[in-house]
């Protein structure tokens, strides 16, 4: 029986979707790496019960931590995006976590730069808060530890594929190294948005609304870029294709970054029949009911949709590219201080 709720939230499904298509399904996936560090930081003394804990969020990583705190006694403080919805507003405020949401702000770079410097300022007041630098801190891969040992039990030694949307970095990149560690053959394939300097795709802009919580206009240093195989860059469009499809034909209800990976990972079972491919489902579907689920009638046949396959990021284009990264460094724009 688990002890919270947070538990609950924080363990996987796994879903065989079809054969060698597998959906490692979160209802929100930040909750697992946010417990497990912030239970090592009270393990190792870095925080007491009672100490606040400080970061930004544009969302899932403000619930995942609110919950923690909940979970372990601990005061949590948010810096959020505008797109933190009235809905996870709502639960933070009973949950007891204090949220600063900043004004709506349309440059995605200005609103991360306005969020980090205001911490900076609530730190200079508050000396004792931590900063938990979720994009920063390889604290937060430790919590995905025991997903990949699940993944690898339910999954066999056979070779696999991981796909997934990085954000921070953190959930592809701990998955695919603690699954490594196993000496398991592993191909990493990360998604991303357009207009990110994660991978280098900030030249190319994508005229629909951003997919929330993948993607940067700002380096991280959680992101490895060592570990990636292949990336896929998708749009607006082709992520809403992809999550209506997974809704219609297997019945998942999840967010745009899911769409994106299902879409992703279908492409590389095709090409890739003999492997395992799991995708991850970071979110559920609720946020994305009116701008995403209520214009299904749009959604493009997902078999009329392909990848344009590219060789150099001065290639890239919408609304759907892929290109073998072969573990390259990470782009100039995208190297962390
Ligand atoms: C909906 C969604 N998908 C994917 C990700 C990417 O996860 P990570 O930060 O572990 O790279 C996030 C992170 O915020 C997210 O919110």
């Amino acid at each position: 029986m688990d002890e919270h709720i947070s538990e609950a939230i924080g363990r996987p499904d796994l879903i065989r979707l079809d054969d060698g298509l597998v959906c490692l399904r979160f209802e929100t996936m930040k909750v697992v790496s946010a417990l497990a560090a912030v239970r090592r930081l009270l393990d190792t003394g870095a925080v007491r019960r009672g100490d606040t804990l400080i970061d930004s969020s544009s969302g899932i990583y403000a619930y995942a931590l609110a919950l923690a705190c909940h979970r372990y006694g601990l005061r949590c403080h948010i810096v959020g995006s505008t797109t933190v919805d009235h809905t996870l507003r709502t639960q933070l405020a009973v949950l007891g976590a204090h949220l600063e949401q900043m004004e709506p702000c349309t440059d995605l770079k200005l609103d991360q730069k306005r969020r980090v410097a205001r911490i900076r300022e609530i730190l200079a007041d508050h000396p004792d808060y931590h900063w938990m630098r979720q994009y920063h801190d390889d604290i937060h891969y430790l919590g995905y530890q025991a997903v990949a040992d699940r993944l690898h039990r339910e999954t066999g030694a056979g070779a696999l594929t991981l796909v997934g949307g990085v954000g921070s970095g953190a959930s592809t990149g701990a998955l695919a190294h603690h699954l490594r560690a196993r000496s398991l053959e592993v191909r990493l394939v990360g998604v991303q948005p357009y207009g990110s300097v994660t991978f280098g795709s900030e030249h190319v802009a994508d005229p629909e609304i951003i997919i929330a919580g993948i993607g940067s206009s700002i380096p991280f240093g959680n992101v490895r870029h060592g570990l990636y195989d292949t990336v896929h860059w998708l749009a607006f469009d082709a992520a809403l294709a992809g999550s209506v499809d997974l809704l219609r034909r297997h019945a998942v209800f999840a967010g745009l970054s899911t769409g994106a990976g299902y879409l992703a990972a279908r492409w590389e079972h095709r090409n890739d029949p003999g492997r395992t491919v799991v995708f991850i489902a970071a979110d559920t579907g609720h946020r994305y009911v009116d701008t995403v689920f209520a214009r299904h009638r749009e959604a493009a046949r997902v078999e009329d949709l392909a990848p344009r396959p590219v060789s150099a990021l001065e290639e890239l284009a919408l609304p759907w590219s892929r290109m073998d990264w072969n573990g390259a460094p990470a782009p100039r724009a995208a190297v962390a201080a």
